[in-house]
């Protein structure tokens, strides 16, 4: 098993380029399976979760030729299975993302129900109750979700619970060749969203109003392969903007569409961060003799503040003039960072989904583990300005998420590397030896 073993105290300043984002594009994979033929997706960040959904396609049929470090052909045409098994949805959740476009290529599919996880209970009914609307019967057994379509798939209005990515999204998939109109109501609007629709109305499909509460799918007949690129990823870019309003930067941070991270640029420039927005990228810095200020911040979905950036602000914070809030609105358990920045110095207190957040003057390098993808890239950011070595555990959570992170940041100037794991010997300790 790697740690990141991070040195605090040295500036960072320079150029970072972000990938194309991973939520987009685990999902026009998915969307791959509706599009017999080759679709060629470019600006893929190089991934491990990627690489899950790339397995994923693969066991159902796909062939899958990497044409260069972020150029995927996928090849659907042979596409000769419909089932998605456990291993692959259990090591990643968004492998549901495949459950809409089966039922569209082979009217059912198999895929196995997903767990919780380690941010919470993640429950999948509105993505079934949404699909059901459109004609799909669901029975599960033995773990699996069995969907078939008797009557094939048709129109539906549908007024989702909860603004949910993923339902959102399986909908959209669900719907682009069902007979006749689709709307969704209290849609997610995430840029995802958006980057799904377009490639999906490239390749033939009739979408109107991605990127608002309110979207129409008029079904057409079938979808052709397209070449499309992947979004920049918006939560990359802010945890590198996180990451210079921490270390005092400057640090543009390019490639991706700074009206994405809209409202955490406006927060952060409460915070005391001076932003200069580009068409596609951003410059940031901090001057490290002011403190960082409070601020109270609740998470939403898009345009809301992304749950995703919670644990970047969480360690902003942590070092600020003051007390801070904040209210986590998407997921019911992801605060398990608290305890970890709490190890290095941090005085945090979480009373159910607030954390009350008492800034404190420094954090004090620690060994500390990741609680999740998020959390571990906000405890190498931590790193970066403690005193002395934190020794970062869990870095398969932050693989999942940011290609090459320790590379960017070293060449950022930061102290940082990627090494393997000591075992502690303690041979001979066990009082059951
Ligand atoms: C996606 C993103 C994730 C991001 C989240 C919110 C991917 C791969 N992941 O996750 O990074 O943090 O959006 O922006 O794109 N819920 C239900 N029932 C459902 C669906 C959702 O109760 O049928 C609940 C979930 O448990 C969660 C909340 O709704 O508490 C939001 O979930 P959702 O927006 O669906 O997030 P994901 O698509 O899982």
């Amino acid at each position: 098993m790697d740690i990141i073993q991070v040195e605090g105290g040295f500036p960072l300043t320079g150029e970072v380029t972000v990938e194309g984002a991973k939520n987009s594009a685990l999902k026009l994979m998915a969307a791959t399976l509706m599009a017999p033929g080759v679709t060629t997706l470019t600006n893929v960040p190089n991934i491990s979760d990627v690489h899950t959904m790339g397995t994923v396609l693969q066991c159902l049929g796909a062939v899958i030729e990497v044409a260069d470090e972020h150029t995927l052909k996928i090849d659907t045409s042979c596409i000769d299975s419909w089932v998605t098994p456990y291993e692959l949805v259990a090591k990643m959740r968004a492998s549901t993302a495949v459950l809409g476009p089966l039922i569209t290529r082979f009217g059912k599919a198999v895929v196995a129900m997903p767990g919780g996880c380690n941010i919470g209970a993640r429950k999948i009914d509105m993505h079934l109750q949404g699909l059901a609307a459109l004609g799909v019967q669901f029975e599960i057994d033995h773990g699996n979700i069995h969907a078939s379509t008797p009557e094939g798939l048709h129109g539906a209005q549908v007024e989702l619970e909860f603004a949910s990515v993923g339902a959102t999204e399986n909908l959209l998939m669900g719907a682009v060749c069902a007979k006749g109109t689709t709307t969704i109501d209290n849609a997610a609007r995430e840029p995802e969203i958006i980057d799904l629709a377009n490639m999906l109305n490239d390749a033939g499909a009739n979408i109107q109003g991605a990127g608002t509460p309110s979207i129409t799918i008029n079904g057409v007949d079938s979808l052709h392969a397209v070449k499309h690129k992947v979004v920049g990823d918006r939560i990359e870019a802010g945890t590198f903007v996180a990451i210079a309003g921490i270390t005092g930067g400057p640090i543009t941070v390019k490639d991706f569409d700074p009206e994405h991270l809209a409202l955490v640029l406006r927060k952060y420039e409460g915070m005391g961060l001076s932003i200069v927005r580009g068409e596609n990228e951003v410059t940031v810095s901090r001057p490290t003799t002011q403190p960082i200020q409070p601020t109270d911040i609740q998470t939403l979905p898009f345009p809301g503040f992304p749950t995703d950036m919670q644990a970047q602000t969480m360690t902003l914070l942590a070092l600020a003039n003051g007390d801070s809030f904040i209210t986590e609105n998407v997921f019911e358990n992801r605060f398990m960072l608290a305890a970890e920045l709490n190890r290095m110095g941090a005085d945090i207190r979480i009373e159910g989904h607030h954390a009350i957040v008492h800034g404190v003057k420094g954090f004090s390098g620690a060994p500390v583990t990741s609680p999740d993808l998020r959390g571990g890239a906000a405890l190498v950011m931590a790193g970066l300005v403690a005193d002395g070595y934190t020794k970062i555990d869990g870095v398969h959570h932050i693989d999942r998420g940011y290609e090459h992170f320790v590379e960017k940041l070293a060449s950022l100037g930061a102290h940082i590397q990627r090494v393997k794991a000591q075992p502690l010997n303690l041979d001979g300790l066990s009082p059951f030896a």
